[in-house]
């Protein structure tokens, strides 16, 4: 199955991280989703780098990172030293984003771009060739455990065009939302890569489970 997913450590048990990030290695994740906040960018705050190091101390899966923070561009060596495999910047953010992708790039990290759900998609045809991920925002960013936004779908079929049209092999990720109700059609729409805090963290049956389940709900 060609569709990644990555458990957002935004709604793990932060009392047993360590335990948790095994657990979704165990359960055949393929990267680490963290969301970095700041309080302004987005109205609440999170992790930080030592966080990043911490998740790179005990596990071997890609850690993504989601900067959700204003002047992203102050801190992505930071990011990178810490262990950051993937490092994804706001387009709302980032007035210089070409100069940020670039830099990131340059840190040996992979660069991601990020679209809210109300910015729209037009600037991703200048960049195309400087990312290796393309995150639709299917909620407004700050929180887990909110209501897909269903307009994102037509987001991901915009943005595997462009990046198609100008022959990049980035990959689609999408983030919020997303459960076993939601999965197949941000699939069918062209999004390979999924972000599931909730439908992860606080499925019943675990997160062996909440893996499980999104699979399932994509076979
Ligand atoms: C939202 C974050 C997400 C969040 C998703 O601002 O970027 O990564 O963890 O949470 P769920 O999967 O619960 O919608
Ligand atoms: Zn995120």
């Amino acid at each position: 199955m060609n569709a990644l997913i990555s458990p957002s450590i935004l709604s793990a048990d932060l009392t047993q991280l360590g335990a948790d990030l095994r657990a979704c290695e165990a359960a055949g994740a393929d990267a680490i989703h963290i969301d970095v906040m700041d309080g302004r960018f987005v109205p609440n705050i999170t992790f930080g780098p030592d966080i990043v190091a911490a998740c790179k101390r005990v596990t071997s899966l890609p850690l993504d990172v989601h900067l959700m923070i204003v002047e992203p561009e102050k801190h992505l060596k930071t990011f990178a030293d810490a262990g950051a495999d993937f490092l994804t910047v706001h387009y709302e953010t980032c007035p210089h984003i070409h100069r940020t992708l670039q830099t990131i790039r340059e840190l040996g990290v992979k660069p991601g771009l990020t679209f809210n759900p109300g910015t729209p998609l037009e600037p991703l045809n200048l960049l195309a060739d400087m990312v290796d991920l393309v995150l639709i925002m299917s909620v407004n960013p700050g929180f887990g455990g909110q209501k897909f936004i269903p307009q994102s779908l037509e987001k991901i079929r915009q943005a595997r065009a462009i990046l198609d049209l100008h022959g990049s092999k980035a990959i689609v990720q999408v983030d919020g939302g997303i459960a076993p109700q939601t999965i197949r059609e941000n699939y069918e729409a062209g999004a390979r890569n999924f972000v599931a805090g909730t439908a992860v963290f606080k499925h019943p049956e675990g997160i062996a489970g909440g893996v499980r389940a999104l699979r399932q709900a994509l076979a």
